[in-house]
């Protein structure tokens, strides 16, 4: 006889772990099976160690420029093995921190690989459970090589984030290939740890989903930091030996062999869609290898949910964590605020940091939409000179007609906090005005974010 529930998650993930949470607190008899650490790649190989290690690099950097702030730090060394570990100690906490979220709402952890059944049923081993309501999937993603080009991942030489986050030591040269998120963070981390970094993109620009301005912004303090930049650049050929890997690249028509110890791959993630049983329960995936969905994230076979990653992009924590909370509101019979997918903020920890939420001016040109840009330089507000932190901006484009905010774009320090107040008028559909007119506190960085605003209206103070 098998176990029963009233939900079971598969996958102990930021969506699958929070979707149990909700779950639970709706009253449901709640299961998350999960194969590995409770926290998904998130907590454990993902956003919180990454930012650990970020504000090891940044404390670096800092350091190095404290003679300017009349502290005398002499002269930096930097330890990476120490970093790393402070940065696993923090994992651990967060895990464990999810491992007493499930005590607390009394959610059955089961540990081990879950294949799905039809008949709403999870076989683990040699037990089977079974939920009365739903299954919800949220198995996630992993990362992937390049095996096309020679590329694949040796866990030595051609490491993945998964094995970055374990070195003892920066190696003294790494190649990053792919400059989204991933590829982004770990350069300036490595930068910051003496290693000498190259990183190659294959589209014209890095972070080439951010707006335009967002990406030359990065490009000239990634290059001044002495990261070198290669974009629009295709790796033709990788060959891997025992300390070292060469790439053959061809970038703006020339052809460029780059040496290095270590080559890292952020070349995007693949989905953990494979051996869980969609097939048998003839659950369909749709294009780019997601699971269809209905816009309830209902697959094709009642009683079974996606959530998180394998649902479909953006393949962000906080999107999972939204769809886990309105996945288990509808199973709960509570009616659960639609999730606005144009209304998640997206955000890189490098520093300066990126921060977007909505459109990028490109794509309101694309969409031929009347707008106004609005622009406020950190060089310009009192805090950011305290801080000796002007690199960036606030961007805000704004409808020509109404006010209303069509995108958000930060650069800068805090920018990854400095977004909500654009995702909270985004969502309340609070024009530029209406943002303004809230007051902001003197000196503070968020004042940037309403001089935007009232430069899209033309009447900016500090400018
Ligand atoms: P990504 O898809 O964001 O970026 C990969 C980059 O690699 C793209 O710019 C792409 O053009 C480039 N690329 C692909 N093939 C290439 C090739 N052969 N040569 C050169 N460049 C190539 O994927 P990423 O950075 O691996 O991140 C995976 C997922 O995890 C994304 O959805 C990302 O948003 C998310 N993530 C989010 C973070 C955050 O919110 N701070 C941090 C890390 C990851």
């Amino acid at each position: 006889m098998a176990n029963q529930f009233e939900v079971i998650v598969l996958g102990g993930g930021p969506a699958g772990y929070v979707a149990a949470i909700r779950s639970a607190q709706l009253g449901m008899s709640t299961a998350v099976i999960e194969k590995d650490k409770l926290g998904g790649v998130c907590v454990n190989i993902g956003c919180i160690p990454t930012k650990a290690l970020l504000h090891s690099a940044y404390v670096a950097n800092l350091l190095r420029h404290a003679s300017e702030l009349g502290v005398e730090a002499g002269a930096v060394k930097t330890d990476y093995g120490v970093a790393m570990k402070r940065s696993r100690r923090v994992s651990d906490q967060n895990s464990k921190g999810v491992e007493f979220l499930m005590k607390k709402h009394k959610i059955t952890v089961v540990k081990g690989a879950g294949v799905l059944q039809p008949g709403r049923r999870v076989k683990v081993g040699n037990d089977v459970h079974e939920a009365k309501k739903a299954i919800i999937i949220a198995t996630g993603s992993r990362v992937k090589g390049l095996p096309q080009i020679g590329l694949d991942l040796n866990k030595t030489t051609v490491i993945s984030s998964d094995e970055a986050l374990f070195l003892e030591k920066a190696p003294p040269s790494m190649t990053i290939i792919g400059a989204g998120a991933v590829g982004m963070e770990f350069a300036d981390i490595f930068n910051a740890f003496g290693s000498a970094v190259t990183l190659i993109e294959a589209l014209p620009r890095i972070l080439p989903f951010e707006d335009a301005e967002a990406s030359d912004a990065l490009t000239k303090s990634y290059k001044k930091r002495g990261i070198d930049v290669i974009t629009g650049a295709t790796v033709k050929q990788g060959t891997a030996g025992a300390d070292k890997v060469t790439l053959e690249v061809e970038a703006g028509g020339a052809a460029k062999r780059i040496e290095s110890a270590v080559v890292l791959m952020a070349a995007g993630r693949a989905l953990n869609t494979e051996e869980i049983g969609l097939k048998q329960c003839g659950i369909q995936l749709r294009d780019g290898g997601f699971i269809k969905a209905d816009r309830n994230l209902q697959t094709e076979v009642p009683g079974y949910y996606a959530i998180g990653d394998v649902a479909g992009p953006p393949m962000l924590a906080h999107k999972g964590f939204r769809e886990g909370v309105y996945v288990a509101e509808l199973l709960g019979g509570k009616r659960s605020h639609p999730i606005r997918y144009d209304n998640v903020p997206s955000v890189t920890y490098c520093h300066p940091e990126v921060a977007s939420i909505g459109l990028t001016e490109d794509q309101c040109k694309e969409r031929k939409l009347g707008y106004v840009v609005g622009r406020f330089p950190f060089s310009a507000n009192g805090r950011a000179r305290g801080t000796g932190e002007t690199e960036g901006f606030v961007k805000i484009i704004r409808d020509e007609k109404y006010g209303e905010i069509l995108g958000a774009h930060i650069v800068g320090a805090q920018a990854s906090e400095l977004i909500h107040e654009l995702a909270v008028a985004r969502e309340n559909e609070y024009t530029v005005e209406e943002v303004e007119l809230a007051i902001h506190a003197h000196p503070t960085m968020s004042e940037a974010v309403a001089e935007a605003a009232l430069d899209s209206l033309g009447r900016a103070l500090h400018i």
